[in-house]
């Protein structure tokens, strides 16, 4: 057989509610479209069955552009990369149905991917006029979104073990469960972040979990804060008002005290000092100032993610199916999604 010059894969993601289409040729990123659902903001968080409706809405419109930017259509594929977890499973049964579709009609192949390894796969994907190069193996991966903080050792492309992770909410989480009780619309992470900066981070304190080994705990700092502004509000209703900022700060860095303080003892632990940073969390400033500090100080060398593949992205899907194109793992179309998935799987 001759050997083929251009691998070319759709990647598509629809694990939460952000609708994604990307197509990666050889590594190279050729497009990426994604399409977030405002309809969850006024709730809080992301509302399981209006998900799974705005994905239906979105899925082809989404897909459509991701072709048309990549000037392509779908018989320049070469196989189908989907999410197949975890996630929310009425979610993620929209874009492995679609998948399965494309798959029968343009008669190429589909790959499963799980969404974590895509995260941490996200550093691998190529841009035009970029030339930085990707981590090496091993290295140490912080995982940090609204479903998951992690650390992930990853020996190679497709070989990633977690060997510290949280046992209850995901840094994420806090973020957002603390926006909520401070009045702030989902997802309050972003805003956070843009509050915190002018806020003081040492006037308010929270506390920080002993949890042993490199796992991680959030569900303590949520009920501290939630029970600090009880206590604050009793003596002035205007308290989340007039210290807003300064609450933002103080909880974004407890956040990263956290993140950090495991990672700097994984790094010492395994004696790896190549650290990415990967997930929706990773988007924020502090935490990527604080890492730059840590790498300055300990001679990290550090991989922080492009913005626009820190949140859900069909692109980190598509590269890791590039990956596993190269190694010949295909899925057939009796593939179900997984709402929970080890990285392993
Ligand atoms: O990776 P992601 O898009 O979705 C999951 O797979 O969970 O991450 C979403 C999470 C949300 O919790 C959101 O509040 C948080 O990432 N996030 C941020 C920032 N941008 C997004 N948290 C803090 N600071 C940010 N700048």
């Amino acid at each position: 057989m001759p050997v083929k010059k251009n691998i070319t894969i759709l990647g598509i993601e629809s694990s939460c509610d952000d609708t994604s289409a990307a197509i990666i040729q050889n590594g190279l990123i050729c497009s990426n479209i994604i399409s977030g659902q405002k309809v969850h903001e006024s709730y809080g968080g992301v509302v399981p069955e209006l998900a799974s409706r705005a994905h239906q809405q979105n899925i082809i419109p989404v897909i459509d552009q991701a072709f048309k930017q990549a000037g392509m259509t779908p018989s320049d594929i070469d196989a189908i990369a989907f999410t197949r977890g975890p996630g929310l499973l009425g979610s993620l049964l929209v874009g492995t149905s679609f998948a399965k579709g494309l798959s029968l009609a343009a008669n190429v192949p589909m790959i499963d991917v799980n969404h974590l390894q895509g995260h941490v796969l996200a550093h691998f994907i190529k841009e035009e006029g970029n030339e930085k190069l990707p981590p090496s193996f091993p290295h140490l991966c912080l995982l940090v979104s609204g479903g998951n903080s992690q650390i992930i050792l990853v020996k190679d492309h497709l070989e990633m073990d977690v060997i510290g992770q949280t046992i209850d909410d995901a840094a994420g989480e806090a973020f957002d469960k603390c926006g909520k009780v401070m009045g702030l619309p989902y997802p309050a992470g972003p805003i956070i972040d843009k509050l915190a900066k002018k806020g003081n981070p040492e006037k308010i304190s929270f506390n920080k979990p002993r949890i042993q080994g490199l796992n991680y705990s959030f569900s303590g700092l949520k009920t501290s804060f939630l029970y600090h502004l009880r206590d604050e509000l009793k003596a002035d209703p205007d308290y989340v008002e007039k210290n807003k900022a300064d609450l933002c700060a103080g909880l974004q860095k407890t956040i990263i005290d956290i993140l950090l303080g495991k990672l700097i003892r994984a790094s010492k632990e395994t004696g790896i000092n190549e650290i990415t940073v990967a997930g929706g969390v990773s988007a924020n400033s502090g935490l990527r100032k604080e890492l730059g500090k840590q790498a300055q100080k300990r001679n990290w060398k550090l991989y922080i993610p492009e913005f626009r593949y820190t949140t859900d992205n069909a692109a980190m899907i598509a590269i890791t199916g590039y990956y596993k194109y190269l190694k010949g793992e295909f899925t057939d179309h009796s593939a179900v999604p997984f709402a929970r998935m080890d990285i392993k799987q």
